[in-house]
């Protein structure tokens, strides 16, 4: 049964959770299974294969978890350091800030990198910390590479280059839940030693698996690392799959299969390609909100989202109730502003299993929903600039030329 039926379906345009391809809903309609019966290892050993082409790795050791994005962080955190060890961190909105919360509690010192909502991290405050850390007493470097909050793309790869240009040792541990399978993510070629995602995010499954790729020097660190961990610990995997049985306690029967058919959706559509899409699915949001004449929260092109868009409201509008009226009246699900920005901004979702139509079937809906409270935005002006673009730029859909 449904609380609070509307008719249709829900636009969800929220920064994930998702929706979850019909194929997978399907794939993931069955009966348990024996997680010990030759079958469930044998579908494990090709996830285990080919969810190392999302993060791009040949080298990284991925851990399939049953937990969310946050247990992903801990899982990364706990395996490769030591109580007391010093990492940078950079604060630039909602999930960073939690991230390094979490790096507090679990008693790490943690050097706070701060930037202004709705900009990147502060790279050139990265460089300095760096050349003054001839000890290497800098253990991790931590990133969200993409910032839900803000819609704010964080550039890995010039983070990398600073690692390698001041030789230096740290581990570099990504945050790349709504940007993996989404924005161009390369883990081997970035040296990113840990990375992570969760399932509910570009994946377009269910909340409930959390993603994690160790690279060697990872696992070698986690032989070392004495931070406690026993839910988390990849030591505790890895017997399993030198096993060939694969888990160390009980997975999801239903997520093994829909994580099966979701990467076999990607693959089909090509992982290019639905990078690419993304890429559309940002530029076209972001046309309109220019078209309404509204700011986006990201500060300089350069960190532009193509998972999510930050749009900044007039200060005598509450973004919040942009949010509720979107969902009452309209049956769209967009995102809030979160903690300092709560209120100023609301966020559109355009990530996972989306399409450039359905996109502007939301961005429809926000134009209605600004003139319902009050400004003075042109019916069909963000509709417009979006599909002029998108007509464009969309490319033939490659199994029906
Ligand atoms: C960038 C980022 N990191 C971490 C999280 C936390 O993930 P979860 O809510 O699955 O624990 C989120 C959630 O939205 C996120 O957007």
């Amino acid at each position: 049964m449904d609380y609070m039926y509307a008719p249709g379906k829900n636009h969800l345009f929220v920064p994930g959770p998702v929706h979850i391809p019909d194929q997978v809903i399907r794939a993931m309609n069955r009966n348990n299974e024996d997680y010990r019966s030759p079958a469930v290892p044998a579908l494990t050993k090709t996830l285990l294969e080919d969810i190392k082409k999302i993060f791009k790795t040949t080298s990284g050791t991925p851990f399939l978890i049953p937990t969310t994005g946050t247990g992903a962080w801990e899982s990364a955190l706990t395996n490769t350091l030591s109580p007391g060890d010093r990492i940078i961190s950079f604060l630039i909105g909602q999930f960073s800030l939690l991230w390094i919360d979490q790096q507090q509690r679990l008693n790490f010192n943690v050097d706070v990198v701060e930037s202004d909502w709705g900009e990147g991290a502060k790279l050139d405050v990265l460089a300095s910390k760096l050349a003054a850390d001839t000890a290497h007493t800098i253990k991790a470097i931590c990133i969200v590479h993409n910032e839900t909050a803000t819609g704010v793309t964080n550039n890995l790869s010039k983070v990398r280059k600073l690692l390698d240009d001041y030789r230096h040792p740290a581990l570099f541990l990504v945050d790349g839940v709504s940007s993996i399978c989404a924005i161009d993510f390369r883990m081997d070629e970035w040296g990113i030693d840990v990375a992570l995602t969760g399932s509910q995010k570009a994946l377009s499954l269910p909340t409930g698996m959390g993603i994690v790729c160790a690279s060697p020097k990872a696992l070698e660190a986690s032989k070392t690392a004495k931070s406690v961990r026993v839910f988390f610990d990849w030591k505790d995997y890895i017997k399993f799959y030198n096993l060939g049985t694969f888990w160390p306690y009980t997975p999801s029967i239903q997520l093994l299969y829909g994580l099966r058919a979701a990467l076999d959706l990607i693959f089909e559509e090509g992982l290019e390609n639905v990078i690419e899409r993304h890429r559309r699915l940002g530029k076209a949001t972001r046309l309109a909100v220019e078209a309404w004449g509204l700011k986006n929260c990201t500060q300089k092109e350069e960190w532009f989202s193509d998972t999510v868009t930050a749009v900044i409201v007039p200060s005598h509008i509450n973004s919040s109730e942009i949010v509720r009226r979107a969902w009452q009246r309209y049956n769209l699900s967009l995102g809030l502003g979160l903690n300092k920005v709560a209120g100023k901004v609301f966020r559109i979702g355009h990530l996972g299993h989306l399409n450039e139509l359905q996109l502007l079937g939301c961005l429809a809906g926000v134009e209605m929903i600004l003139k319902d409270v009050g400004y003075p935005v042109k019916l069909g002006s963000g509709v417009a600039a979006a599909s002029a673009y998108l007509q464009n730029n969309i490319p033939m859909i490659p199994s029906r030329i």
